[in-house]
């Protein structure tokens, strides 16, 4: 019997923050208990040098984040757990794959623009294609749910139009993958504006974060008098946190108070702060057994690049064959 395949990844750019965990790495978590799925969790290492970068970071990082995904409960007995530019297919098939998407489209993608934007020098065919090698990854696997954030839905479309055009031209049979959305899809910003992004200073927390922290950081939220009739700004950020960490009860009561006799934000921050350490204390602690056992994560990460790449020299095979390449 053959399960779906799940494949989702996080680019290699630093240790993992709250917007990775809850956007992503909870959904991945909880797909990999199920038993309708195989899943993929790879490290998206190639994906970094879209943009500009530093060679140390990225060595050093690739590992970090699997490291991460240990730590948060990735577990090598139910998911492959490997590094995307080991596994040199997905970048034959994204080579492949961008024949049928047009120069036009590309540009046009809201994330293109972004980029654009805060790289106007690194507008490089790379980051054009973007879009083209994260389909290559989660086709390669015939993938068809992809844990992610709410952001990354453009990307999925155009992974989905691909599989579409391909399948039409060249008779494959890929599934169009659909997004696993989880309740912290979207994770705002600590400044008080936009979501939580490693790109953006002052906006995040890292799963690594100590009490002390977590704590700071929260301070730093930037909140008003306590009182009023209209609820924006850092204040929504910092309830929309609370729901994520105390529940959805606890946001509702504090925007009743926060409407009529006002709130105190030390207090408030201060048991976010706990609610948010006591979440990320476990997986700290975990990173550490892992941390001190480096020949046992070497292990899981060549084990895993190699059961991804038996899988994708099948995909590979077959789409040479259709496409008259062999
Ligand atoms: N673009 C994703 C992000 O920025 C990372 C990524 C690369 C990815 N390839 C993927 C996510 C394949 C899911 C599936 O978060």
């Amino acid at each position: 019997m053959n399960k779906k395949r799940v494949l989702s990844g996080i680019r290699a750019t630093g240790r993992l923050h709250l917007g990775n965990y809850l956007g992503a790495v909870k959904g991945m978590l909880e797909l990999q208990t199920s038993n309708e799925y195989e899943t993929y969790y790879m490290v998206a290492d190639v994906h970094t040098i879209t943009t500009p970068y530093d060679v140390e970071e990225l060595r050093k990082n690739r590992r970090e984040v699997i490291l991460d995904y240990l730590a948060a409960g990735l577990d090598p007995e139910k998911s492959v757990i490997f590094q995307q530019s080991e596994v040199g297919e997905h970048l034959e098939l994204a080579f492949y794959l961008s024949s049928v998407v047009t120069v036009a489209k590309m540009q046009h993608l809201p994330t293109f623009k972004d980029k654009v934007k805060q790289y106007p020098e690194n507008v490089t065919l790379a980051l054009l294609n973007y879009p083209a090698l994260m389909a290559a990854d989660i086709l390669i696997y015939k993938g068809e749910l992809v844990p992610v954030g709410i952001d990354q839905e453009p990307h999925l479309e155009v992974a989905r139009e691909i599989a579409r055009r391909f399948n039409q031209d060249y008779k494959t049979s890929f599934p169009e993958p659909k997004r696993f959305a989880t309740s912290g899809e979207y994770v705002p910003s600590l400044t008080g504006e936009g979501k939580m992004s490693k790109s953006v200073a002052g906006s995040f927390i890292n799963l690594t974060d100590s009490l002390d922290e977590i704590k700071s950081k929260i301070a730093k939220i930037p909140t008003d008098t306590g009182k009023g009739e209209i609820i924006e700004g850092g204040v929504k950020n910092l309830f929309e946190f609370v729901e994520l960490f105390q529940g959805k009860e606890k946001r509702n009561e504090l925007e009743n108070q926060y409407k009529s006799e006002g709130v105190r934000y030390g207090d408030i921050k201060f048991e976010l702060s706990e609610a948010i350490f006591n979440e990320l204390k476990p997986i700290q602690e975990k990173r550490a057994e892992f941390e001190s056992n480096p020949s046992l994560v070497d292990r899981i990460i060549s084990e895993g690049n190699e059961k991804a790449r038996q899988v994708a020299r099948e995909t590979i095979k077959e789409v040479r064959q259709k496409m008259g390449l062999s």
